[in-house]
Protein backbone atom coordinates (compact mmCIF):
# COMPACT_ATOMS: atom_id res chain seq x y z
CA UNK A 1 0.00 0.00 0.00
CA UNK A 2 1.02 3.59 -0.30
CA UNK A 3 0.86 4.56 2.92
CA UNK A 4 3.27 1.84 3.85
CA UNK A 5 6.07 3.62 1.82
CA UNK A 6 5.08 7.58 3.11
CA UNK A 7 8.16 8.09 5.24
CA UNK A 8 10.17 5.22 3.97
CA UNK A 9 10.79 4.80 0.42
CA UNK A 10 12.04 1.49 -1.06
CA UNK A 11 15.25 0.09 -2.18
CA UNK A 12 15.01 -1.39 -5.87
CA UNK A 13 17.86 -3.64 -7.24
CA UNK A 14 18.36 -4.74 -10.88
CA UNK A 15 21.08 -6.61 -12.66
CA UNK A 16 23.06 -3.34 -12.66
CA UNK A 17 21.43 -0.78 -10.64
CA UNK A 18 20.20 0.41 -6.97
CA UNK A 19 17.87 2.63 -6.83
CA UNK A 20 17.36 4.36 -4.01
CA UNK A 21 16.28 7.72 -2.41
CA UNK A 22 19.63 10.28 -2.55
CA UNK A 23 20.99 12.18 0.58
CA UNK A 24 23.79 14.17 0.85
CA UNK A 25 26.89 12.33 0.34
CA UNK A 26 25.44 12.00 -3.25
CA UNK A 27 26.57 15.59 -3.89
CA UNK A 28 29.67 14.93 -5.95
CA UNK A 29 28.14 12.25 -7.98
CA UNK A 30 25.36 14.34 -8.99
CA UNK A 31 27.96 17.96 -9.45
CA UNK A 32 29.13 15.50 -12.20
CA UNK A 33 26.37 15.65 -14.33
CA UNK A 34 22.85 17.22 -13.18
CA UNK A 35 23.78 20.70 -14.14
CA UNK A 36 24.57 19.63 -17.83
CA UNK A 37 21.89 21.31 -20.21
CA UNK A 38 21.85 18.90 -22.95
CA UNK A 39 19.46 17.10 -20.33
CA UNK A 40 17.09 19.45 -20.07
CA UNK A 41 16.59 20.21 -23.90
CA UNK A 42 13.26 18.62 -23.83
CA UNK A 43 12.03 20.18 -21.02
CA UNK A 44 12.27 23.83 -22.48
CA UNK A 45 14.72 25.23 -20.26
CA UNK A 46 18.80 25.01 -19.52
CA UNK A 47 20.05 23.32 -16.01
CA UNK A 48 18.44 25.37 -12.89
CA UNK A 49 20.52 27.05 -9.87
CA UNK A 50 19.81 23.70 -7.76
CA UNK A 51 20.51 21.66 -10.49
CA UNK A 52 24.04 23.38 -11.29
CA UNK A 53 24.74 23.02 -7.50
CA UNK A 54 22.83 19.70 -5.96
CA UNK A 55 24.07 20.89 -2.61
CA UNK A 56 20.63 22.72 -2.80
CA UNK A 57 18.39 20.51 -3.18
CA UNK A 58 19.55 18.84 0.49
CA UNK A 59 18.69 21.80 2.39
CA UNK A 60 15.33 22.90 3.48
CA UNK A 61 14.59 26.60 3.04
CA UNK A 62 11.89 26.89 5.07
CA UNK A 63 12.44 24.52 7.49
CA UNK A 64 9.91 25.67 9.85
CA UNK A 65 6.75 24.96 7.17
CA UNK A 66 5.38 21.47 8.70
CA UNK A 67 4.97 19.29 5.29
CA UNK A 68 2.78 16.35 4.70
CA UNK A 69 4.79 13.54 3.68
CA UNK A 70 4.62 12.88 0.09
CA UNK A 71 3.65 9.51 -2.03
CA UNK A 72 5.69 10.45 -4.55
CA UNK A 73 8.89 8.58 -5.00
CA UNK A 74 11.88 10.45 -6.23
CA UNK A 75 14.89 7.93 -6.55
CA UNK A 76 18.74 8.11 -7.59
CA UNK A 77 19.84 5.34 -9.96
CA UNK A 78 23.43 3.65 -8.97
CA UNK A 79 25.30 1.71 -10.76
CA UNK A 80 26.62 -0.68 -8.81
CA UNK A 81 29.93 -1.50 -10.59
CA UNK A 82 30.89 2.18 -9.45
CA UNK A 83 28.50 2.93 -6.44
CA UNK A 84 27.83 6.17 -8.39
CA UNK A 85 24.46 7.56 -8.98
CA UNK A 86 24.10 8.20 -12.49
CA UNK A 87 20.40 8.78 -12.77
CA UNK A 88 17.12 9.89 -11.23
CA UNK A 89 13.71 8.41 -11.73
CA UNK A 90 10.42 9.29 -10.15
CA UNK A 91 6.98 8.50 -9.81
CA UNK A 92 5.24 11.48 -9.16
CA UNK A 93 1.88 13.81 -8.82
CA UNK A 94 0.36 10.60 -7.29
CA UNK A 95 -3.26 11.56 -7.73
CA UNK A 96 -5.77 9.37 -4.85
CA UNK A 97 -2.97 6.73 -4.62
CA UNK A 98 -4.39 5.77 -8.48
CA UNK A 99 -2.65 7.60 -10.73
CA UNK A 100 0.88 9.07 -11.06
CA UNK A 101 3.56 10.28 -13.59
CA UNK A 102 6.83 8.76 -14.47
CA UNK A 103 10.08 10.83 -14.99
CA UNK A 104 13.85 9.79 -15.29
CA UNK A 105 16.88 11.57 -16.49
CA UNK A 106 20.72 10.05 -16.57
CA UNK A 107 24.05 11.35 -17.35
CA UNK A 108 24.76 11.46 -20.92
CA UNK A 109 27.80 9.92 -20.54
CA UNK A 110 25.35 6.59 -19.58
CA UNK A 111 22.49 6.90 -22.38
CA UNK A 112 22.23 4.04 -24.22
CA UNK A 113 23.08 1.42 -22.21
CA UNK A 114 19.71 0.91 -21.48
CA UNK A 115 20.18 2.21 -17.82
CA UNK A 116 16.33 3.82 -17.99
CA UNK A 117 14.84 0.41 -19.57
CA UNK A 118 16.30 -1.35 -16.52
CA UNK A 119 15.18 0.77 -14.06
CA UNK A 120 11.74 1.58 -15.60
CA UNK A 121 10.54 -1.88 -15.25
CA UNK A 122 11.32 -2.32 -11.93
CA UNK A 123 9.65 0.65 -11.01
CA UNK A 124 6.72 -0.42 -12.86
CA UNK A 125 6.82 -3.42 -11.53
CA UNK A 126 7.05 -2.27 -7.82
CA UNK A 127 4.44 0.37 -8.34
CA UNK A 128 1.61 -2.57 -9.72
CA UNK A 129 2.99 -5.52 -7.14
CA UNK A 130 3.42 -3.28 -4.15
CA UNK A 131 0.54 -0.60 -4.44
CA UNK A 132 -2.21 -0.14 -5.00
CA UNK A 133 -1.78 1.82 -8.18
CA UNK A 134 -4.22 1.69 -10.99
CA UNK A 135 -2.22 3.31 -13.61
CA UNK A 136 1.13 5.17 -14.51
CA UNK A 137 1.61 7.83 -17.42
CA UNK A 138 4.55 8.79 -19.24
CA UNK A 139 4.67 11.61 -21.40
CA UNK A 140 7.59 12.19 -24.43
CA UNK A 141 8.23 14.84 -26.51
CA UNK A 142 7.57 13.67 -30.07
CA UNK A 143 11.61 14.30 -30.80
CA UNK A 144 12.77 12.60 -27.58
CA UNK A 145 13.52 9.35 -29.64
CA UNK A 146 15.14 7.42 -26.44
CA UNK A 147 12.42 8.24 -23.88
CA UNK A 148 9.50 7.30 -26.16
CA UNK A 149 11.59 4.41 -27.52
CA UNK A 150 12.28 3.20 -23.02
CA UNK A 151 8.48 3.94 -22.51
CA UNK A 152 7.22 1.41 -25.30
CA UNK A 153 10.18 -1.23 -24.54
CA UNK A 154 8.27 -1.03 -20.81
CA UNK A 155 4.87 -2.12 -22.35
CA UNK A 156 3.35 1.47 -22.09
CA UNK A 157 0.99 1.86 -24.70
CA UNK A 158 0.85 5.18 -26.60
CA UNK A 159 -2.61 6.59 -26.49
CA UNK A 160 -2.18 9.79 -28.57
CA UNK A 161 -0.13 12.34 -29.49
CA UNK A 162 -1.06 15.89 -28.09
CA UNK A 163 -0.35 19.16 -30.33
CA UNK A 164 1.55 22.30 -28.92
CA UNK A 165 0.86 20.79 -25.25
CA UNK A 166 2.99 22.38 -21.88
CA UNK A 167 5.50 19.58 -20.55
CA UNK A 168 7.12 20.63 -18.07
CA UNK A 169 8.59 24.48 -19.30
CA UNK A 170 7.67 24.11 -23.08
CA UNK A 171 4.93 24.01 -25.34
CA UNK A 172 5.56 21.15 -27.89
CA UNK A 173 3.96 18.17 -29.75
CA UNK A 174 4.16 15.12 -26.98
CA UNK A 175 3.35 11.84 -26.90
CA UNK A 176 1.53 10.29 -24.14
CA UNK A 177 1.41 6.64 -23.09
CA UNK A 178 -0.34 4.75 -20.23
CA UNK A 179 0.49 1.34 -18.40
CA UNK A 180 -2.39 -0.21 -16.74
CA UNK A 181 -2.33 -2.64 -13.68
CA UNK A 182 -4.24 -4.70 -16.20
CA UNK A 183 -1.57 -3.81 -18.90
CA UNK A 184 0.76 -5.35 -16.24
CA UNK A 185 -0.59 -8.36 -15.47
CA UNK A 186 -1.03 -9.50 -19.25
CA UNK A 187 2.53 -8.92 -19.40
CA UNK A 188 3.62 -10.77 -16.18
CA UNK A 189 6.08 -13.36 -16.74
CA UNK A 190 7.49 -11.36 -20.19
CA UNK A 191 7.86 -8.73 -18.47
CA UNK A 192 11.49 -8.62 -18.67
CA UNK A 193 10.94 -8.98 -22.96
CA UNK A 194 8.78 -6.54 -23.06
CA UNK A 195 7.92 -6.12 -26.83
CA UNK A 196 8.82 -2.81 -27.93
CA UNK A 197 6.51 -2.54 -30.99
CA UNK A 198 3.47 -3.56 -28.94
CA UNK A 199 2.32 -0.21 -28.74
CA UNK A 200 -0.31 1.03 -30.63
CA UNK A 201 0.34 3.78 -33.65
C1 LIG B 1 15.60 9.79 -22.13
C2 LIG B 1 16.74 9.16 -21.35
C3 LIG B 1 16.37 9.09 -19.88
C4 LIG B 1 16.94 7.73 -21.90
O1 LIG B 1 17.89 7.07 -21.09
P1 LIG B 1 18.78 5.86 -21.57
O2 LIG B 1 19.30 5.20 -20.35
O3 LIG B 1 19.73 6.33 -22.58
O4 LIG B 1 17.68 4.92 -22.26
P2 LIG B 1 17.88 3.42 -22.79
O5 LIG B 1 19.32 3.19 -23.12
O6 LIG B 1 17.23 2.49 -21.82
O7 LIG B 1 17.01 3.42 -24.11
C5 LIG B 1 17.20 4.39 -25.11
C6 LIG B 1 16.99 3.77 -26.47
O8 LIG B 1 16.81 4.81 -27.45
C7 LIG B 1 17.70 4.57 -28.52
N1 LIG B 1 18.02 5.86 -29.13
C8 LIG B 1 18.51 6.96 -28.54
N2 LIG B 1 18.66 7.94 -29.45
C9 LIG B 1 18.23 7.43 -30.62
C10 LIG B 1 18.14 7.96 -31.93
N3 LIG B 1 18.49 9.21 -32.20
N4 LIG B 1 17.63 7.16 -32.90
C11 LIG B 1 17.26 5.89 -32.66
N5 LIG B 1 17.32 5.33 -31.41
C12 LIG B 1 17.82 6.10 -30.43
C13 LIG B 1 18.88 3.91 -27.90
O9 LIG B 1 19.67 3.26 -28.85
C14 LIG B 1 18.18 2.95 -26.94
O10 LIG B 1 17.65 1.85 -27.62
P3 LIG B 1 18.42 0.44 -27.74
O11 LIG B 1 18.69 -0.01 -26.33
O12 LIG B 1 17.47 -0.42 -28.46
O13 LIG B 1 19.69 0.70 -28.46
C15 LIG B 1 18.06 9.95 -21.51
O14 LIG B 1 18.30 10.16 -22.88
C16 LIG B 1 18.01 11.28 -20.79
O15 LIG B 1 18.34 11.39 -19.62
N6 LIG B 1 17.60 12.33 -21.51
C17 LIG B 1 17.48 13.66 -20.94
C18 LIG B 1 16.30 13.76 -19.98
C19 LIG B 1 14.98 13.37 -20.66
O16 LIG B 1 14.75 13.67 -21.82
N7 LIG B 1 14.12 12.70 -19.87
C20 LIG B 1 12.84 12.24 -20.36
C21 LIG B 1 11.87 13.34 -20.32
S1 LIG B 1 10.28 12.75 -20.90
Amino acid sequence: MLKDYLTDKPILETDRLIIRVLNENDVPDLKEWLGRDEIYTYWGRKASKGEKNPELLFIDARPWVKRKPSPDFDWGIVLKETNKVIGMIAVFDIQNSRMGDIGYRIHPEYWNMGITTEALKEVVKFVFEKTEMERLNGRADVRNIASNKVLERCGFIKEGTIRHGKMVSVYCDYNIYGMLRGDYVSLQGTYSQVDPDRSYQ
